[in-house]
C-alpha cells in the first residue's frame, strides 16, 4: 500500500484584507493524503472549500502555515515555478467549466500540453474525448454543447497531462442528476484507471460517499475528518503509469 504523502496541508490560514477589516476564511487546517486516495470536502456553502482547494493546487498562497505537493513546499516556489508545477502535477475542474470560447473541445483539452510543446497532444485529446463519450464533438466550440458536454471537456482537459492530482470543485454543481452522476463515474473511473488522487468538492451526501475519505469544513475549520483509507486503488487501467494507452505524455520536469 502507498504511503507516500501527494498532498500534506500543514496549520494552514487565509486571512482576506478586505474594506471592513481582516476576514480569517480558514483557520489551522491540517490533513495528509497520499497517493491515489480519493477525498471529499464538504461543509456549508462560506465554509472555505474553495479557499482551500485554490491553496493545496498552487492556485492561491496561505497567510500561514504549509502546503506541501508532492514534494514541493509551494510557499518556497516564485510564480513560474508554481506554474510549471501546477502544469505537470495538477488538474483543476471548476465549477464553471472555464473553457475557452473561441477554441473547440478537442483545442481546449489539448491546451495544457501544447504549452509543454508535446506533439503528441492531439493524439491525447481525441483519445480522451471518446474516453468522455464526445468522439463526435471535438470540433464543437464550448457555445455548441451542452452544460454536461462542457463539463466533460473540463474533465478531459483536467486528466491530458496525466495529473498526479486533480481538484474538482463541485463538478457536478450546474447539471443535473443524471448527468452530475455520469460526470462523478467518469471522475472516479479515470482515478481509478489512472491512479489520480482526487479531492472533490461537493454538496450531494451520496457522492461524498464514493471517496474514501470525507473531511468537513465549518466556519473555515475542519470539524471532521473520516481520516486516512487503510486501502485505495493504485490505478490498473490503460492510464495508469505503465498502463497500455498509446505513448505516455513526458511531461518537462
Ligand atoms: N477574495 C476574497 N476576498 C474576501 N473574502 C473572500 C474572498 N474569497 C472568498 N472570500 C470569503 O471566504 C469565505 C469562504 O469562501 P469559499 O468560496 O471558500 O466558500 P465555499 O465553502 O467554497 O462556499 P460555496 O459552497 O458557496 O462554494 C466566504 O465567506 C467568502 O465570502
Ligand atoms: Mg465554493
Amino acid at each position: 500500500m502507498q504511503t507516500t504523502p501527494i498532498l500534506d496541508v500543514q496549520h494552514v490560514s487565509k486571512t482576506y484584507h478586505t474594506g471592513a477589516g481582516p476576514l480569517t476564511v480558514l483557520k489551522d487546517i491540517s490533513f495528509c493524503l497520499t497517493v491515489g486516495t480519493t477525498c471529499a470536502v464538504v461543509g456549508p456553502s462560506g465554509s472555505g472549500k474553495t479557499t482551500l482547494l485554490g491553496l493545496c493546487a498552487g492556485l492561491d498562497r496561505p497567510s500561514s502555515g504549509t502546503v506541501i505537493l508532492h514534494g514541493h513546499t509551494l510557499n518556497l516556489l516564485s510564480e513560474d515555478a508554481l506554474a510549471t508545477l501546477r502544469n505537470t502535477d495538477v488538474g483543476f475542474v471548476f465549477q464553471t467549466f472555464q473553457l475557452i470560447p473561441t477554441l473547440t473541445a478537442l483545442e481546449n483539452v489539448m491546451v495544457p500540453v501544447e504549452l509543454r510543446g508535446d506533439r503528441r497532444a492531439r493524439a491525447y485529446a481525441v483519445d480522451l474525448l471518446q474516453q468522455v463519450g464526445l468522439g463526435d464533438r471535438l470540433q464543437h466550440y464550448p457555445v455548441q454543447l451542452s452544460g454536461g458536454e462542457q463539463q466533460r471537456v473540463a474533465l478531459a482537459r483536467a486528466f491530458i497531462g496525466q495529473p498526479r492530482i486533480l481538484f474538482a470543485d463541485e463538478p457536478t454543481g450546474n447539471l443535473d442528476a443524471e448527468t452530475g452522476e455520469m460526470v462523478i463515474k467518469l471522475l472516479f473511473t479515470l482515478h481509478q484507471e489512472a491512479g489520480t488522487s482526487l479531492i472533490l468538492v461537493t454538496h450531494d451526501f451520496e457522492f461524498a460517499q464514493q471517496a474514501q475519505r470525507i473531511i468537513r469544513l465549518r466556519g473555515g475549520m475542519i470539524v471532521e475528518d473520516s481520516g486516512p483509507p487503510q486501502r485505495h486503488s493504485q490505478g490498473t487501467g490503460p492510464w495508469a503509469p505503465g498502463g497500455t494507452a498509446s505513448e505516455p505524455l513526458q511531461p518537462a520536469r
